[in-house]
């Protein structure tokens, strides 16, 4: 029985792991016959944010669609990055009027795939509700798409378990970012939808979600402004495999991974 392999890759953090990323995607693709790969990207530039150098490296080496989350912004061009390039794509719960799409198809392995991207709203911005943002989302594509994925960028581990039971059933593959730890809850929800609260980072083992821990350690000791610096310690790079039956849509299994 014919089966589809998306691959789900956590923050790639900064430009060592893009480089990292880059050297060992197309391997890993082929070795365990990925069709698809999204990966998250808010934090691949050099000083965090998206720029067109690591969305560059990120789409030529084996992904096919970059979501975002709360430092999509951060550099100067990524306003016009989101405009120029619809396989990269922002939280949808943006307000409507700044560039960029919270979604976009991409078809792969004979299926069209609708990728939303979307930002918790539980210790984090105010943005509008994302529930209401993604169904709108699910409502406009009717019809348009095969298989339908969600990657929930959020702080609270109780908001994006709740984002995944609310869609269960409606989005296929469900994963969470933005807290750089993998959690060991993947799982297939009671009405088919795979999950995982988040797929974790692809950055440097041993730091702070992918910063120097010195850095951290002293803003959390002294309360005062801190340059960040990239921990240059070894990197892994983090993620699951949603395997899908191709004839049903239906997910078969979730597997964290990393390489
Ligand atoms: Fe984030």
């Amino acid at each position: 029985m014919k089966e589809i392999k998306l691959l789900a890759l956590g923050d790639v953090v900064r430009t060592v792991s893009c480089d990292y990323v880059s050297k060992r995607l197309w391997a890993f693709r082929k070795e365990h016959g990925i069709d698809i790969v999204v990966a998250n990207g808010e934090n691949s530039a050099e000083n965090s944010g998206i720029d067109r150098q690591s969305a560059d490296t990120l789409l030529s080496y084996g992904v096919d669609v970059i979501t975002t989350g709360n430092h999509v912004f951060k550099t100067y061009e990524a306003k016009a990055l989101l405009d120029e390039n619809k396989y990269i794509i922002r939280p949808a719960n943006y307000p409507e009027a700044l560039p960029g799409y919270g979604y976009t198809l991409f078809d792969a392995a004979g299926k069209t795939f609708l990728i939303i991207n979307v930002m918790g709203v539980v210790m984090m911005e105010p943005l509008a509700d994302p529930f209401s943002a993604v169904e709108k989302i699910l409502e406009r594509n009717k019809g348009k798409y095969d298989i339908s994925v969600l990657d929930v960028h959020a702080e609270a581990t109780s908001e994006k378990r709740a984002l995944g039971l609310y869609f269960d059933g409606k989005i296929d593959v469900i994963f969470g970012t933005h807290t750089h730890v993998q959690t060991a809850d993947e799982q297939i929800l009671p009405r088919g939808t795979g999950y995982i609260t988040d797929i974790g980072m692809c950055g440097p083992d041993n730091s702070v979600l992918g910063v120097d821990a010195k850095c951290i350690i002293e803003k959390l000791r002294m309360h005062t402004p801190v340059k960040f610096t990239v921990s240059g310690t070894k990197i892994t790079a983090h993620g699951a495999v949603f395997t899908l039956d191709a004839n049903s849509g239906k997910v078969k299994s979730v597997e964290r991974v990393k390489f």
